[in-house]
């Protein structure tokens, strides 16, 4: 690749969902295989790269403003090259160039692999390069990745999603719901385990679907696929995100209960307790649903712990909606949830409904949902003091160096005093709780 052997550094910035922070791993092994090494400011970098999120306007306004430093710097030295990757890019496609036409190349989250080829064709001809496949034709998952440290690593076993929310954009930017081969997944968690790794994550937009869409080749599920990587020795602890309540099926608590590495959580979004809004949002499962799930669940896995994503203001939600809502999250007793304002969508259903609600009614009743779900996270924290959990050591406490930062199985933050090594598991005694994290003592 002559053409690029005056870039000798990128800078990597990374917006949006735990998939997109896998794929700029992705990313960053295609851009060290260029002979390119990261830096950690902008102004240093001779490759500026922003791998993007579409999901909710203010993702979007964000990235309005690092672009607005990207044009300076770029005007300061016109060799710099600006890419634009992920959703947005995939969402706006060749209009973004029209409003941004300092960005010289945009890249779709499943045309990743094209980047490097992408880079030349824009030094070549001197004109923009963009590339937006809607289906996988090479798995991002299978390019060369720069791994950030630590003894968790992410797996992707899917990609896209063929559910449509109403209100959603990943469908429309990710393409359909497409799973990757157990033989692959099986091969990559084997070479994770063998490079240190003690726990994975498996990401999809909906994990439980894997194997399910028609065309698939091979014969597995999400549980035989769970039953699979269980077996693969080192790796202490397999989670997954993320799952719809619609797709839970009795197979999957089986294996949840029965495979020692899978943990004991389940981030399981709601997104509301209303019947109507749910029918409206095309989630296909309602309140009763719901909470008979959550049931079976806490009766099969005891010590499971739930999170939740939650969506206020969606277009017509009335007052007497949103209370169901509350009521729902009250009933259930979440551990954790993500709360959010509805964002309107181009080119989602939702989008073009009559009844979008005014800023101060919807920021008004976000403030009441996450007191709540504030006031049920310490309830279920608090309910672990005197009880002991283990750890994965993952490093040093953010604000005390005397302490270590560790997750439980329930994937609760807990801080502990001492010297652990991150990667090592550690039993603790909790001595205290917030709704965010955990304090707690080793014990032999
Ligand atoms: N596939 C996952 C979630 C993907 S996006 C699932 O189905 O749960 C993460 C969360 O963003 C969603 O659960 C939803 O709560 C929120 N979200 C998605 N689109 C949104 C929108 N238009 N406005 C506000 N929140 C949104
Ligand atoms: Fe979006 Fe729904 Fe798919 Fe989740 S399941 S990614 S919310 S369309
Ligand atoms: Fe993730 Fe945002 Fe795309 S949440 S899938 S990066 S729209």
């Amino acid at each position: 690749m002559s053409s690029t052997r005056t870039y000798e550094t990128y800078y990597l910035r990374t917006f949006g969902c735990q998939m997109n922070e896998h794929d700029s791993e992705r990313i960053a092994g295609l851009l060290a295989g260029m002979g390119l090494r990261p830096v950690d400011g902008p102004q240093r970098g001779d490759v500026l790269v922003y791998n993007t999120c579409s999901i909710r306007e203010k993702a979007d306004t964000r990235l309005t403003g690092h672009l607005g430093e990207a044009r300076r710097l770029k005007a300061e030295d016109r060799r710099r090259l600006v890419i634009v990757a992920g959703c947005l890019a995939q969402s706006r496609q060749e209009g973004f160039f029209q409003q941004f036409p300092f960005v010289d190349v945009l890249v779709g989250p499943q045309s990743l692999h094209e980047l490097p080829l992408l880079i030349e064709e824009r030094l070549e001809t001197g004109r923009h390069a963009g590339s937006f496949q809607r289906r996988t034709t090479v798995w991002s998952a299978d390019l060369p990745r720069v791994r950030r440290t630590g003894p968790s690593a992410w797996v992707q076993i899917m990609t896209g999603c063929s559910n449509y929310c109403t209100y959603c954009i990943v469908p429309h930017v990710r393409g359909p719901e497409a799973s990757r081969p157990a033989a692959d997944i099986a091969r990559e968690v084997r070479e994770l385990a063998a490079a240190g790794v003690r726990e994975v994550t498996l990401l999809g937009q909906n994990v439980n679907a894997y194997g399910r869409e028609p065309g698939f080749a091979g014969a597995e599920d999400f549980p035989a696929l769970l039953e699979a990587l269980a077996d693969v020795s080192g790796i202490e602890r397999i989670r997954f995100m993320t799952s719809h309540p619609k797709d839970v099926s009795p197979r999957l608590l089986e294996a949840m209960a029965e495979l020692a590495p899978v943990c004991e959580h389940l981030h399981l979004p709601l997104q509301s307790g209303s019947d109507r809004i749910l029918a409206a949002m095309r989630r296909r499962y309602d309140r009763a649903t719901y909470l008979d799930l959550v049931g079976r669940l806490r009766s099969r896995l005891p010590g499971l712990a739930l999170t939740t994503d939650i969506i206020v203001g969606f277009p017509s939600e009335t007052e007497a909606d949103f209370a169901d809502t509350l009521s729902l999250l009250e009933e259930v007793g979440h551990d954790g949830a993500f709360t959010f304002i509805y964002s309107p969508r181009r080119g989602t259903k939702a989008a073009s409904l009559p009844g979008q609600l005014p800023r101060e009614v919807t920021e008004e009743r976000l403030a009441r949902l996450v007191a709540l779900a504030q006031r049920l996270a310490t309830d279920r924290n608090q309910k672990l003091v005197g009880t002991v959990e283990e750890i994965l050591v993952e490093g040093r406490s953010k604000n005390d160096s005397s302490m270590v930062k560790g997750r439980t199985r329930t994937h609760k933050t807990v801080n502990v005093p001492g010297d652990f090594p991150p990667g090592e598991l550690v039993q603790v005694l909790i001595r205290s709780a917030s709704s965010t994290s955990l304090v707690g003592v080793a014990v032999p």
